[in-house]
């Protein structure tokens, strides 16, 4: 760690650590993660649930400092591939706190997961039944869950939306396929069925679709222990849990979340009759994204088509949020006190293609100029994990910063690293 000097006049500090030292050490484009407000906010989730496993979801951002965070701060972790949970046990996470998703576990994917002794793997399709079944062998043991439609609509976009009948996770429960799963998972001895699943869809921040989704899979419960005599003891209601990622924007309340699901869940539970289930929630976005902040060099400002072109030397390859969902972000000049009058500008990256903007409506000091430093606040969720080699600059690198002092926890991938790959002249 080394530590850093005190923000000049203009610039701005995230973890006491200046911004415009982190790119003048680090170099642009670059991602600052907040250490201490990843933890805040796993604590905070502690605190709002305090009778639930929290799992985060590793896809919005993983690391192995950050997998260590996430364990110290007492989560368990759900990873939906080999590359995830080995990044995770290589951090040393414990692997009975990690659940596996996906819709397309590949086979290396369950060998692997066997193999560390994952706690939990969750079915999403009746074809994972025989195969996980044969790959514990007929005297081991594995616990894993189902995961359910609920047929409710929620999420920011189209894109991310999965409790609905449409799409292509989990099992419906409308048309009987999530129950005769059950069904032929209960035939299968070394696998033991510990509850149900369902995920809703991201960027959600109202209460009312998690209402609804408990009084579904409560439903469930109750019928599959009219049928099967079946007593299920968790109930996982994935993640989800909305941001603001400009200031104004709606963002889920924990605390009224946790209020309501629980009140919604014991009254559900009483009338059918059930014993509460242990919850499990699994937020990812709610956990990193506000504690990330990407930092670009801005290469050239230019006026034409009506519009200011304030190009970065960054863009869709590190953030391909705007370009896939529309997303709409806040970006701000650090490093310098620019000037007071604020001009509509659109912040574009450096890719080929038009469509590579970052935000189409930012406002700027109106002296913005080539050199200058611009902050997106809320970066840490889905940017770098979603990040691609498109047009092969290099993924930026991760630093984190905690009490003044800035660390670097993934280094920035060099040409050597990109043309290494390439062996077949
Ligand atoms: N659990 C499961 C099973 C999930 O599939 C996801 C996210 C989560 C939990 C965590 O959801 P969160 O709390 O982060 O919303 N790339 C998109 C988001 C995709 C979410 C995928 N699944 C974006 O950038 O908005």
């Amino acid at each position: 760690p080394s530590s850093t000097t005190e923000p000049r006049p203009g610039d701005a500090a995230v973890g006491g650590v200046s911004l415009a030292e982190v790119a003048g050490r680090y170099g642009t484009p670059a991602y600052v993660l907040d250490e201490g407000e990843v933890r805040h906010r796993c604590r905070t989730y502690r605190d709002a649930f305090p009778e639930a496993e929290v799992h985060y979801a590793a896809k919005a951002f993983l690391c192995r400092a950050m997998a260590h965070w996430v364990s110290d701060e007492g989560l368990g972790l759900d990873v939906c591939s080999a590359g995830e949970l080995e990044l995770a046990v290589t951090a040393g996470f414990p692997a009975d706190r990690i659940v596996l998703h996906g819709n397309a576990k590949t086979p290396h994917d369950l060998k692997r997961a066997l193999w560390y002794g994952v706690g939990r793997i969750v079915i999403d399709s009746p074809s994972e039944i025989a195969r996980i079944a044969a790959a514990v062998g007929p005297d081991g043991h594995q616990k894993v869950m189902v995961r359910v439609v609920p047929g409710i609509s929620a999420g920011g976009h189209d894109k991310i939306r999965t409790g609905t009948e449409d799409q292509k996770f989990g099992l419906s429960i409308s048309d009987g396929y999530a129950q005769h799963a059950i069904a032929r998972i209960l035939d299968q001895p070394q696998l033991e069925l510990t509850g149900l699943h369902c995920h809703l869809g991201s960027q959600i921040a109202d209460v009312k679709p998690y209402l609804a989704a408990v009084r579904r899979m409560v439903g469930l419960m109750a019928r599959l222990k009219e049928q099967h005599g079946l007593v299920l003891r968790e109930l996982d209601l994935g993640g989800g849990h909305g941001i603001a990622y400009r200031p104004g924007e709606p963002a889920m309340d924990l605390t009224r979340l946790a209020r309501k699901v629980r009140a919604e869940l014991t009254e559900a539970c009483a009338a059918a009759g059930l014993t509460v289930p242990r919850l499990i929630i699994e937020p990812g976005r709610a956990v990193v994204g506000p504690a990330g902040v990407a930092l670009y060099r801005v290469v050239s400002v230019k006026h034409t088509g009506g519009r200011t072109f304030v190009a970065v030397d960054g863009g869709m390859s590190d953030n391909p949020r705007p370009a896939l969902y529309g997303v709409r972000y806040a970006p701000r000049l650090v490093g310098r006190r620019g000037s007071a009058d604020l001009a509509p500008v659109t912040v574009v990256g450096r890719h080929c293609e038009a469509g590579d903007v970052l935000a189409a409506d930012a406002r700027l000091p109106d002296d913005v100029r080539a050199g200058d430093l611009i902050a997106v606040p809320v970066s840490g969720a889905y940017h770098l994990s979603m990040a691609s080699g498109y047009n092969a600059v290099g993924r930026p690198p991760v630093v984190a910063v905690r009490d003044g002092r800035a660390r670097l926890l993934v280094r920035r991938e060099s040409l050597e690293d990109i043309h290494s790959r390439d062996v077949g002249l």
